[in-house]
């Protein structure tokens, strides 16, 4: 007789699956072992993220929030009527609101965001509450080539809060920057980034005490798992964040606590203890150097709003 193991099912192959798949090989084959944020937000990842945002420790969100409430008016009068109001990245649609709390009804919102299922939800709700506004969401990747409803006779306006720009490569801001100033022209752009200041602040918000950011740099290996059935043991790394002030950035690694070997898709990877894979970085800026990253894309700088202890920054760059 012969005894039958059940089968393993392989995880179902999406398009993106088999992007993350080639972009962790890439990652583990590379010196220094290095793999885009982006990969971070799955479900999990998402939900970690929500509560990063309301952790003490993680001032950014909090203080955009502060500066979006308290100087609302004014950058609606900034934004003005008969616009197109686009926002890269919009998720649950909630920063916005501060904005449109105060833009009259000649308006049009156009969030944009990959997940079409969020946007649905976040775009339903905003539409209970601003009845007026017509809403036009846009399922899409907005860091790629976009296609957006004709603004006709609109200017449009483009949002970008959340330092999110902080997250790219400083190479892949700069060409960012670039793409919404062709999207924008005749327009302008509001986006939000975080500021340089003290390293034991920078270093509290991304290492807070009940350990939220290191379960959030950990879910990476488990969505491997679930995703790509590798067999990565999230405890055997520590989460390692860090202040890198000649880069000026926040890196964020995940550090193997023994020699071990992990496999991916029939591939073995061994890392060293204390080797690394580094899995982000969050630049910080001053507000001249934003100022001067946007003149490089073809921005003109404009207005910025910022916090009494100058934690974070909102900036009106004109597109010409
Ligand atoms: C989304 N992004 C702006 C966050 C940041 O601060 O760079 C992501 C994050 N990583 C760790 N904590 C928060």
């Amino acid at each position: 007789m012969r005894a039958l193991t059940p089968a393993v099912p392989a995880p179902v192959p999406s398009s993106e699956a088999a992007a993350f798949a080639a972009d962790l090989h890439a990652a583990l084959q590379g010196t220094p072992r290095q793999i885009s944020p982006k990969y971070f937000y799955d479900a999990a990842g998402s939900a970690l993220f929500d509560a990063i945002c309301e952790l003490p420790e993680y001032y950014p969100t909090r203080t955009e929030h502060q500066i979006l409430q308290a100087c609302g008016r004014a950058m609606a009068a900034h934004i003005g009527t008969s616009v197109e109001l686009i926002e890269f990245g919009a998720g649950s649609c909630v920063k916005v609101q501060a904005l449109l709390d105060h833009l009259g009804p000649d308006l049009r919102y156009c969030p944009i965001d990959i997940s079409g299922e969020h946007l649905a939800v976040s775009t339903a709700r905003l539409a209970r509450r601003y009845p007026g506004i017509e809403i036009c969401p846009v399922v899409a990747d907005y860091t790629a080539a976009l296609s957006l409803p004709d603004a006709g006779s609109r200017r449009r306006v483009g949002f970008f809060p959340g330092s999110t720009l902080g997250n790219f490569t400083p190479d892949e801001a700069l060409q960012f920057l670039r793409h919404a100033a062709r999207l924008l022209r005749g327009g302008a752009l509001l986006i939000g980034v975080d500021l340089i200041k003290h390293p034991d602040r920078l270093h509290a918000a991304y290492n807070d005490r009940q350990g939220i950011t290191a379960a959030f740099n950990k879910n990476l290996l488990q969505r491997a798992n679930q995703e790509l059935g590798s067999n990565f043991e999230p405890d055997q790394f520590d989460h390692s964040a860090f202040y890198n002030a000649p880069l000026q950035r926040i890196e964020m690694h995940l550090v193997s606590r023994r020699p071990q070997t992990i496999e991916l898709q029939q591939q073995r990877y061994t890392f060293e203890q204390g080797q690394t894979l580094h899995t982000e970085n969050s630049y910080k800026f001053t507000i001249d150097g934003l100022r001067h990253l946007a003149a490089q894309a073809g921005w003109q700088a404009g207005t910025v709003w910022t916090d009494p202890e100058e934690l974070f920054s909102l900036h009106w760059l004109i597109a010409p």
